[in-house]
């Protein structure tokens, strides 16, 4: 169970009305920013990273680079500005790696760069949770030998030529990689292990999200030679060892992409509580599968690609703005998540808060993750008609009322998404709401009650 902390929030629901108006901006994207911070290893001085959102994980992700000896100042709220070359240590820190999964990530630079690593293994010892298996194959493939220490729960990776604690040059080789499934982490932990190695190295069925290209793109500004990221085949010549220039790229420097996951969020909440609603500085073209089936749905969107917009429209000013087919309620759709560009298992969750509100009965296949809906129960509690099928299937007939619960109930955030939808159940429902473990929404959302409030909602935290 997910430990309760004491800060929560306090929701005061709209109670179906379209009531939110105005502009959301979008910070810098969690997970392209979380690699770049890793991937500042691969470099041989300070590299300045721009646009990362001032939350958890980040602040997470901080503390391991600096136990392990890595330098990270911040220039301001959303620049860091990290130097590698003062590293003392290869051990990832199980318990702060504990808390985020993500920081499997620094085992591609680290062992790249000092021929070892050590990391946790994911779920302590128990065999089968939270996989690491395309990690460690792909390692094994680049000559590293991978051993489990059972004792301490913790893989040991190291190269041949650099057993544990030599912190000197690499020899992970290049080699021919096929994942059996499209899988983010090891796409881009496996790149930047093979930025350093000698010789080429060629991923095959790799994940094609638009964070990964963003950190390719600045490691290539750096010297990094690699092509093919955004298609299923990902192409590496390895340096031989030679770190990554940090000069170079002051010229250009690291920059985040717009998080799609939170402007997608926004734009699911806005088509549910907003009469008005814009999303600026956001990538409309990394929204398309959300943007389409909202559209579909009946929800009224308009986007700009140059100008970084998307607008949603509940209610139009004047009969001219209005859209023929606007319809009363929306109607209610299919989803199956899917690795990008289709529907984002990230926006899962919002999303069901959405259909719980849309006319009709809608199948939801988590094709990703197991186990992600946790927070069902929740809505169930507030009124949702929800039958959970199986771990990966729910069926959702709608719409229905959500409303306060008895006794002073309380509602919990599961994960960052989780935690969202169930923001979002609250602002739509009647009554007042509490909602537990918001530093689990922190996590992803930088000062989420701040900006909720800023578009007219009554959101307070408490504790
Ligand atoms: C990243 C995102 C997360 C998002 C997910 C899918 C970050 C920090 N997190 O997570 O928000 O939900 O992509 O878009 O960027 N798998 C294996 N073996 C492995 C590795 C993964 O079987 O060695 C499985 C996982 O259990 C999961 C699937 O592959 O079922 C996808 O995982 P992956 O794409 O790697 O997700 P993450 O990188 O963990």
């Amino acid at each position: 169970m997910t430990p309760v902390t004491k800060e929560t929030f306090v929701i005061q629901g709209l109670g179906g009305e379209k009531k939110l108006r105005g502009t959301v901006e979008v910070n810098g994207a969690k997970n392209a920013a979380l690699k770049a911070m890793a991937a500042a290893v691969l470099f041989d001085g300070p590299v300045t990273l721009n646009n990362i959102p001032d939350t958890d994980d980040v602040h997470t992700l901080t503390d391991i680079l600096m136990s392990l000896g890595v330098k990270v100042a911040k220039k301001d709220a959303h620049t860091l500005i990290i130097d590698a070359s003062s590293i003392t240590s290869t051990d990832i820190d199980a318990n702060l790696a504990k808390s985020m999964r993500a920081s499997v990530v620094l085992t591609g630079p680290l062992l790249a760069r000092f021929g070892n690593v050590s990391f946790p293994a994911p779920g302590g010892c128990v065999i089968g949770t939270r996989p690491i298996d395309l990690f460690l194959q792909g390692y094994e493939k680049m000559g590293a030998k991978v051993t489990l220490d059972e004792e301490a729960c913790v893989y040991r990776i190291g190269s041949p030529t650099h057993p544990e604690s030599n912190m000197s040059a690499v020899s992970l080789h290049g080699t021919e990689i096929f994942f059996n499934l499209q899988a983010v982490g090891p796409t881009e932990t496996l790149m930047m292990a093979a930025t350093l190695a000698e010789g080429v190295t060629i991923l095959k069925n790799c994940a094609m999200e638009p964070e990964i290209g963003n950190v390719a793109e600045w490691l290539s500004a750096g010297g990094a030679d690699i092509t093919g990221v955004g298609t299923p085949t990902i192409t590496i010549r390895g340096t031989g060892g030679k770190l990554l220039s940090a000069k170079t790229v002051e010229a250009h420097p690291y920059v985040a992409i717009p998080d799609r996951i939170e402007a997608g969020s926004f734009l699911i909440l806005g088509a549910l509580c907003a009469e008005e609603l814009s999303i600026h500085g956001c990538e409309p073209a990394h929204l398309e599968s959300l943007i389409s089936m909202l559209r579909g749905s009946g929800v009224s969107i308009e986007t700009d690609s140059v100008k970084k917009v998307v607008t949603l429209r509940n209610l139009a000013k004047n009969k001219k703005d209005m859209p023929a087919s606007l319809p009363a309620i929306f109607s209610a759709f299919n989803v199956r998540t899917h690795e990008y560009p289709g529907f984002p298992t990230d926006l899962q969750a919002p999303l069901v808060t959405f259909l719980t509100q849309a006319s009709g009965e809608s199948l939801i296949f988590e094709t990703i993750f197991e186990g992600r809906f946790k927070y069902v129960e929740d809505l169930q509690k507030m009124g949702a008609n929800i039958t959970v099928m199986n771990p990966r299937e729910i069926m959702i007939k709608g719409p229905t009322p959500l409303s306060e619960l008895p006794d002073k109930e309380e509602l919990q955030a599961h994960d960052i998404r989780a935690g969202f939808a169930v923001v979002m159940a609250a602002l739509v429902g009647k009554g007042t709401f509490t909602i537990n473990n918001i530093h689990l929404i922190d996590r992803g959302y930088e000062k989420l009650e701040e900006r909720l409030r800023a578009i007219g909602a009554d959101v307070r935290r408490v504790g």
